[in-house]
């Protein structure tokens, strides 16, 4: 199935589509070069760090330094850890799933009418990037904002399965939440004031928007990707993965590490914003996903960023001589059109930022 959106600069194709047609080859389209093909994948048994969150909320002090010290060390030796008892009801994370999940089922013609275009990106998606002939990625999603409200159109969200809206907001609303606590524990382990990462994002008006991760089947799964190596652009990723399938993997040094996820967890990783408040003492981290062919995968990124018009900055307490800033102020707006317009290119655009600044 297509659309023809004119601003695409080709055809949509909907990789679910493509899936249910039962191949058992997969269109050039989708193949990657050797190099990139997910065989570098390592065997080993590490997973990234599970943090329980719980004495974090609580009153006692040693356990809130002990949870904030893990924080810590997850930040500088990963840039990615997961989180349980982090406060969002685990029947709410379950629903908001399987309600998406819902909806990646429904019959194409009513999901076609929420296809989306580069202008926003918000709706039904399956690409990512406009460059005429590039290789794609073997996965649809849905891109939707929750804030800031101005931003929030229920007209962009699903309308069906019933009710879903409500859930949606519920859910989008606690994880907020929960990235609002994070930001705390970040802005102390940094040795800034604990509202310094709110306050550099916009205070109360930061931007927050959800992709789900639609990975159809795939015949096969070792010539292409669910999502290419990228890191996240924006400040930090709240990641609901699939409860039965493994898919998500991140880099270490120059292995792929596939994350086994935690029951009930979320996935938390750092974005290109907060490596550049942080001038570059906390690191995005890039990550892909890889998929399989007797399992489909459903996967809520919950991107927590800053305002979109706001310049942002090395926060000047981790500038000194001996650090000089590394990046040039520019705002969300202006940096994500990068990933917008070329789609996820690993680490390049933070890393050309520093190269090219002074
Ligand atoms: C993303 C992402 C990982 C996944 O949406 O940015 O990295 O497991 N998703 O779907
Ligand atoms: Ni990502």
């Amino acid at each position: 199935m297509s659309n023809n959106s004119p601003d695409w600069p080709e055809p949509i194709v909907r990789v679910q589509s493509l899936s249910d047609s039962c191949i058992d080859s997969i269109p050039d389209r989708y193949i990657k070069p050797p190099t990139d093909r997910p065989d570098s994948t390592s065997s080993s048994n590490v997973n990234i760090p599970i943090i329980d969150l719980g004495g974090l909320l609580g009153t006692e002090p040693e356990a809130r330094r002990s949870v904030l010290q893990k924080i810590s060390e997850a930040c500088n030796e990963w840039g990615f850890f997961q989180v349980v008892n982090h406060g969002v009801r685990p029947e709410l994370m379950d629903k908001a799933r399987e309600t998406w999940s819902e909806f990646f089922h429904l019959p194409m013609e009513l999901k076609q009418k929420y296809a989306n275009s580069p202008k926003t990106y918000e709706g039904y998606g399956s690409r990512l990037g406009v460059e005429k002939g590039a290789i794609l990625d073997w996965s649809d999603y849905y891109f939707l904002h929750y804030l800031p409200l101005s931003l929030k159109d229920y007209n962009k969200w699903p309308s069906l399965p019933p009710y879903c809206r409500e859930v949606f907001d519920e859910y989008g609303r606690e994880v907020v939440k929960l990235g609002g606590r994070l930001m705390k524990a970040l802005s102390i382990n940094l040795g800034l004031e604990e509202n310094f990462l709110q306050n550099a994002f916009g205070g109360e008006d930061i931007g927050a928007c959800l992709r789900v991760n639609f990975y159809p089947k795939c015949p096969r799964p070792e010539l292409t990707l669910g999502l290419s190596p990228h890191s996240d652009p924006g400040g930090m990723t709240m990641l609901l993965p699939d409860n039965q399938v493994a898919g998500l993997q991140v880099r270490k040094g120059d292995e792929w590490i596939t994350v086994k996820p935690e029951r009930h967890a979320f996935i938390v990783n750092i974005g290109d914003q907060i490596q550049v408040i942080s001038n570059a003492k906390y690191k995005s981290v890039e990550h892909r996903v890889i998929v399989n062919s007797d399992k489909e995968r459903v996967s809520l990124a919950f991107f927590y960023n800053p305002k979109s018009d706001i310049p942002i900055q090395p926060a000047k307490e981790l500038v000194s001589p001996e650090c000089p800033s590394l990046y040039p102020p520019m705002t969300f707006d202006e940096y994500r059109l990068f990933i917008r317009m070329r789609g996820p290119r690993g680490k390049s655009q933070v890393d050309s930022l520093k190269s090219s600044n002074r």
